[in-house]
C-alpha cells in the first residue's frame, strides 16, 4: 500500500515554550500509526532540535522543514541548506508551498532547483501544489496543477520521483476554513495521479502518495482521507490543536 501521510505545517507559529508544550500534548494524546502510514512536523526552523529531540525516536515520526534553499552552501545570509537540515537528521522538507510562491515570489523553476538540491542529498521533498480561486472558478484547475507539476518535477527521472510525495491545496481552502468537498479531492488527485502516469507510467504513478491540504480538521480527515487517491493530509491550522492533529493521524486509511 502506497504511504499514507499525516504532515503538520505550523507555519510561523508558537513561541519556543508553545511549540514544546504542544509536542508533548501531542506525544501524549492517543495516537497510532501502521506500518503503511507516517506522521510528519514541519516546524519552523530554530524548533528542529527541540522536536528532533522530542520525536526523533519515535516509530513512523519525523521532523521537517518547511522550506530550504537551493544550494548546498554559501554567501546567502539568512538561508538553510537541505544539507543543513539532512545533518540535524531532517530529511522531509516542504517544497513550494503557496504561501512561498505568493510571499517569496518563489517560481516554478526555482522550485525544480530545490527538488534537485532535496532529492540529491537522499532527502525526501513534500512538493505543494494548486489552484488559486479565480482558477477553480474557471474550471480550468487541472490544467494549472498541470503546468506546475511538469514545469517543477517532469525533469526528474522515475527513481527521483517515486521518492517525491506531493500535496495538493487549493489555494481557496487554506486557512479559510473552505475545504475541497471529498468528491473535488478525489477528482483531482485521480487526475494528478493520471497525469504522473502519463509521463512516469501507471506503476510509477500509484507509488507516489498524493496529500490534499486546505482546512483539514479531525472533523473531515476520515472523509477526505477515505478516496482512493488521497493520502493523507498536509494541514496548517489543525496542526496547531494537539487533540485535533491526533485524531488527523487516526483518520489515516
Ligand atoms: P490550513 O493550511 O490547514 O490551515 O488550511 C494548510 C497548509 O497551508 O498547508
Amino acid at each position: 500500500m502506497r504511504k499514507q501521510i499525516a504532515a503538520a505545517n505550523w507555519k510561523m507559529n508558537l513561541t519556543l515554550n508553545e511549540a514544546s508544550t504542544l509536542l508533548d500534548e501531542l506525544l501524549n494524546t492517543p495516537h497510532s500509526l501502521k506500518a503503511h502510514q507516517e506522521a510528519i512536523f514541519a516546524v519552523p526552523a530554530p524548533y528542529i532540535s527541540l522536536a528532533t529531540q522530542k520525536l526523533g525516536d519515535k516509530m513512523n515520526i519525523f521532523v521537517a522543514a518547511q522550506n530550504c534553499h537551493q544550494k548546498n552552501s554559501g554567501a546567502y545570509t539568512g538561508e538553510v541548506s537541505a544539507t543543513m537540515f539532512a545533518s540535524m537528521g531532517v530529511k522531509h522538507i516542504v517544497i513550494g508551498h503557496s504561501e512561498r510562491r505568493e510571499y517569496f515570489a518563489e517560481t516554478d523553476a526555482l522550485l525544480a532547483e530545490k527538488l534537485d538540491a532535496v532529492l540529491a542529498i537522499g532527502s525526501t521533498p513534500i512538493f505543494c501544489c494548486g489552484e488559486p480561486l479565480a482558477i477553480r472558478e474557471a474550471a480550468t484547475q487541472n490544467e494549472f496543477v498541470a503546468s506546475q507539476l511538469q514545469n517543477s518535477l517532469f525533469h526528474l527521472s522515475a527513481e527521483q520521483i517515486v521518492k517525491v510525495v506531493i500535496a495538493y491545496e487549493p489555494i481557496w481552502a487554506i486557512g479559510t476554513g473552505k475545504t475541497a468537498t471529498s468528491d473535488q479531492a478525489q477528482e483531482i488527485h485521480a487526475y494528478i495521479r493520471s497525469f504522473l502516469a502519463t509521463k512516469y507510467g501507471q506503476a510509477i504513478a500509484d507509488q507516489i502518495s498524493i496529500l490534499y491540504g486546505g482546512s483539514v480538521k479531525a472533523s473531515n480527515a476520515v472523509e477526505l482521507f477515505s478516496n482512493p487517491d488521497v493520502d493523507g493530509g498536509l494541514v496548517g491550522g489543525a496542526s496547531l490543536i494537539a487533540t485535533e492533529f491526533a485524531a488527523i493521524i487516526n483518520a489515516l486509511k
